[in-house]
């Protein structure tokens, strides 16, 4: 009887405790669902990263599963450190100033305040309703971080109607700064700038790359030609002109376009990722002044577009190659590149430079963009509401920056097989060799990319090639 009883009490417990279980598996599964919802097309995008890795989704950064708590977890963490990062940022504002290294801490002040009142507003004690409408006006988490340096470099021409000066009565004047570094050089590495920037990661920051790889990288890249994009025009032109640039993505709409005779007229031809070019010079021109990659993408790129002729970054004399620095691979390469050895560690170790880049390594050749400069793109120009969710991989394309890039450098730009609204009647590529449909990804936001080329477009900014 006791044997008996005891045998129930414990089939009973097993069963309660299999009830607790299974409850529990039920709770975690519509919690993690409903973090990772992804908008239309980018579930089916989200399934192609693997297959098609030109902008792939880094597996390195995925989102963790338990992204929820995770991240509360880290605006606690953001919350505190931004408050302590402001203050010495503020008392460091004068000094840096005179340095001519300003920080524009005209929106920034407001901008990390609007973080703690937001923090606090949701999960704090309740506010004062006017405290509220105040915080909702300047509201920005920390981790956007709308505030850059600023440099005083002078215009590389003075063309009466470029970008530059048309900019203003547009309606991108108002968050377009003439005064952000695009390319980042020995200057920029310093102490101070590491701490500043080491908050934000990937290649939005120095986050995640350590502060001795950085310098030893930075340090080399101290000519003229690091930190101005066109570094080898006064010896093209002698009389001051406007300097014309020709960006070309690598749509599918380029197929048969012919306008390759047309974008190699340009003073400068910039192209990025898998660019082939053998075989597609009618139609996409045989130039390339500023060829922009990751590490990454470009490894991903020769290996996915190896079928299609892409055999790596093209090489020729006036070819410059610009990193978009998204891990500490691309400090790596760049410093093995112009020390002329090989990658010391990660992912590339051991490999040779001169298999991406030709046998002519020399520091006239790399730039570099700078951290804020993708930030800033990232905030005012494509800040996607994927942001929010994928805030760790979200950034603009490889191509949005180069044609952003363009349009804080060039005083002309016409672009070429970027995304246009008929962009389903055309293959990803121009050099697919079956037709397949663009795909999406869950770190970009390509539609609203293409909504910022239409407006840049009519703003009379870009010149963007359409079908009609
Ligand atoms: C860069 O060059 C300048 C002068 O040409 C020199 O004063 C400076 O120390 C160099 N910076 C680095 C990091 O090597
Ligand atoms: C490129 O254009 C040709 C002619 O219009 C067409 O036959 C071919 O399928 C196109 N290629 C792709 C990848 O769409
Ligand atoms: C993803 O790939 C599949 C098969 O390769 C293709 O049918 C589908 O259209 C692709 N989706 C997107 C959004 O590109």
């Amino acid at each position: 009887m006791a044997l008996q009883r005891r045998l129930v009490v414990g089939v009973l417990t097993v069963i309660s405790l299999l009830c607790v279980y299974i409850l529990c598996v039920n709770l975690e599964v519509p919690l993690s669902w409903s973090l990772t919802p992804l908008k239309h097309d980018y579930t089916a995008g989200a399934s192609n990263v693997s297959r098609d890795s030109e902008e792939p989704l880094d597996s390195a950064t995925r989102p963790p599963s338990a992204l929820h708590f995770h991240i509360e977890h880290q605006v606690l963490h953001e919350h505190t450190h931004a408050t302590q990062t402001l203050k010495t940022q503020t008392s460091k504002v004068s000094k840096q100033k005179v340095e001519n290294n300003v920080l524009d801490v005209s929106k920034s002040s407001s901008s990390s305040d609007g973080l703690d009142k937001t923090w606090i507003r949701t999960k704090g004690p309740t506010p004062k309703p006017q405290w509220i409408t105040q915080a909702a006006r300047t509201t920005e988490p920390s981790y956007i971080g709308d505030t850059y340096m600023s440099e005083d470099v002078p215009p590389q021409t003075d063309c009466p109607d470029g970008i530059q000066s048309r900019v203003t009565q547009t309606e991108f004047g108002e968050r377009f700064l003439k005064n952000i570094p695009v390319l980042q050089w020995a200057k920029h590495v310093t102490p101070e700038q590491h701490q500043r920037l080491s908050r934000y990661p990937g290649a939005h920051g120095w986050g995640g790359v350590d502060y001795e790889t950085l310098v030893e990288t930075l340090s080399v890249l101290n000519s003229s030609a690091n930190w101005q994009m066109f570094d080898d025009w006064k010896d093209r032109s002698s009389k001051p002109e406007c300097i014309r640039c020709a960006v070309v993505g690598n749509g599918g709409i380029l197929n048969n376009s012919k306008k390759g005779e047309e974008i190699d007229g340009h003073h400068y031809v910039f192209r990025t990722n898998g660019a082939v070019i053998k075989g597609f010079e009618k139609d996409v021109g045989s130039r390339t002044t500023h060829y922009t990659f990751s590490t990454n993408t470009m490894v991903n790129s020769m290996r996915s577009y190896a079928g299609a002729g892409y055999r790596g970054p093209p090489q020729s004399k006036e070819t410059r190659y610009i990193f978009l620095p998204d891990h500490d691979r691309d400090y790596l390469l760049m410093k093995a590149a112009v020390t002329h050895t090989r990658v010391e560690r990660g992912s590339e170790q051991n490999k040779d430079p001169s298999k991406y880049f030709g046998e002519d390594l020399s520091i006239e050749k790399f730039k570099m963009y700078h951290p804020d400069f993708i930030r800033y793109l990232r905030n005012r120009f494509l800040r996607s509401p994927s942001l929010k969710k994928f805030r760790n991989i979200y950034r603009p394309t490889t191509g949005a920056v180069m044609l952003l890039a363009a349009l804080h450098t060039c005083s002309k730009v016409s672009a070429y097989g970027f995304m246009t609204p008929d962009y389903k009647s055309y293959s990803d590529h121009y050099f697919d060799i079956k037709h397949h449909p663009v795909a999406f990804f869950a770190n970009h936001d390509m539609r609203m990319e293409l909504i910022l080329w239409q407006q840049l477009h009519q703003a009379g900014l870009i010149q963007l090639y359409m079908h009609k």
